[in-house]
């Protein structure tokens, strides 16, 4: 099967080398701080390259989220006892963290959600559900994943909007001719993925994003993929809302967050209703909290707020450039490593990337080569990847994915190349 050329993968000169050598020193003490690698899986050291499913969690989130229950735990916002006040502290400290990682200007325009899919399900029907009539449009791009398809095909549903999709290319990039020609007067919402779970392709969203605002059309970018692998500057790139999931960036599972421009998050409807999000209750009428209180009905996830605080200081403290960098040199040579192998075909070969290569084996179902991968200590996700159009686009029914963070070694992608030439000598 051919492959297609994709990045410039250039020669090792000796200084890039060294540069390598000097950043493996700094980055591979990280990998010491996850618990899980000192773990073996069907006798074999765990090769776990499945991060763009979930990522793995170092000790200190792992010890704050204990910590907490054992030490901390009481409810926030109601108490007035020492152990609620501290909660609230904490919990709001979170938020602060999550502001000021994301480059907004007010940690009030932090919404906590149970991850990406909740948070595009509030704007989809708090902005959707109050803003939208028949005929309006939304336009999304071939590049998503279910979670920013199946809101927006319900709110189109429940409101006679029309769903638009800007397709993509055979290299996975959105097509732009046709993502400016499907923006228009009747186009009242964009939603774009930073980066695609499926292939990797980074969305050039701060053009694409001026090029919605020429209609004053608010962008909402689901950036799921982007958080783990990349510094993320919400006022730079102008976004209205951008949403993201703890668990992908070394955080507790069922937590995440939604930015918000203050200016939306002011004017939007109530997502839920219920404790918290009110400022009066009377049998006649509710007085809504401000935000973001009005948007988070119900006791929270307290631990997971917390956790995903402590996941972003150790974010903070290893350097995004540095975890960028570090991830960009590991994707060229996996790319090249695996570009080398006759029987493979890349799946997603776009100019700019994010620590994903999706691939097909020739003659190989993608579901075998993840169970020969498993015998040998190697997760990779095998399947659709909760993106089936972007297979039906390729031609394909699913891909073999390995996903990387910055935990991962040049030594684990020798061993899946090793992996791969076993399960194509048994099957191929
Ligand atoms: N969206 C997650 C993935 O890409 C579940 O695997």
């Amino acid at each position: 099967m051919g492959t297609i050329t994709m990045l410039s993968f250039e020669t090792e000169s000796p200084n890039k080398n060294a540069a390598w050598q000097g950043m493996l020193l700094d980055m591979n003490k990280f990998r010491a701080d996850f618990p899980i690698f000192a773990e073996s899986v069907n006798g074999k050291p765990l090769v776990y390259l499945d991060s763009a499913a979930t990522t793995q969690k170092p000790r200190c989130v792992i010890d704050r989220v204990a910590n907490f229950y054992a030490a901390e735990n009481a409810n926030i916002h109601r108490g007035v006892h020492r152990l609620s006040m501290e909660a609230t502290e904490a919990y709001e400290k979170s938020r602060r963290r999550i502001a000021s990682f994301l480059g907004a200007s007010d940690a009030r325009e932090i919404v906590f959600v149970r991850g990406t899919t909740e948070g595009i399900n509030l704007i989809a029907q708090t902005l959707g559900r109050s803003t939208l009539g028949p005929g309006d449009e939304i336009l999304i791009t071939g590049l998503e994943h279910h979670s920013n398809i199946v809101p927006w095909q319900i709110l189109c549903e429940q409101t006679g909007a029309v769903l638009r999709v800007a397709s993509i290319d055979d290299r996975g990039e959105v097509i732009r001719e046709e993502y400016t020609r499907l923006l228009s007067e009747k186009t009242k919402l964009v939603a774009l993925s930073h980066v695609s779970n499926a292939l990797g392709t980074i969305n050039p969203v701060r053009e694409m994003i001026a090029q919605a605002h020429e209609y004053n059309v608010p962008v909402l970018v689901d950036g799921a993929q982007a958080v783990p692998h990349m510094a993320v500057d919400v006022r730079e790139m102008d976004c209205d809302f951008y949403v993201f999931s703890g668990h992908k960036m070394f955080g507790p599972t069922g937590i995440g967050a939604l930015y918000g421009k203050a200016s939306w998050l002011k004017e939007l409807p109530p997502y839920q209703g219920g404790g918290d999000m009110i400022a009066s209750v009377t049998f006649d009428k509710t007085i809504y909290a401000e935000v973001p209180a009005k948007f988070e009905a119900g006791t929270p996830n307290i631990s997971g707020a917390i956790g995903l605080g402590e996941a972003i200081r150790y974010l903070q403290d290893a350097g995004m450039d540095r975890i960028a960098a570090y991830e960009r040199e590991l994707l060229e040579y996996a790319t090249s490593c695996l570009m080398e192998m006759n029987q493979i075909r890349l799946i997603g070969t776009a100019q700019h990337k994010a620590s994903v290569v999706s691939f097909v084996v020739d003659g190989v179902h993608a579901h075998d080569i993840g169970s020969i991968l498993d015998m040998q200590g190697i997760a990779i996700r095998a399947g659709h990847h909760c993106a089936q159009p972007i297979m039906d686009r390729f031609g394909v029914p699913a891909t073999v994915r390995a996903s990387l963070a910055f935990y991962n070694t040049k030594g684990e992608i020798d061993a899946l190349v090793t992996g791969l030439k076993k399960a194509i000598e048994m099957f191929g």
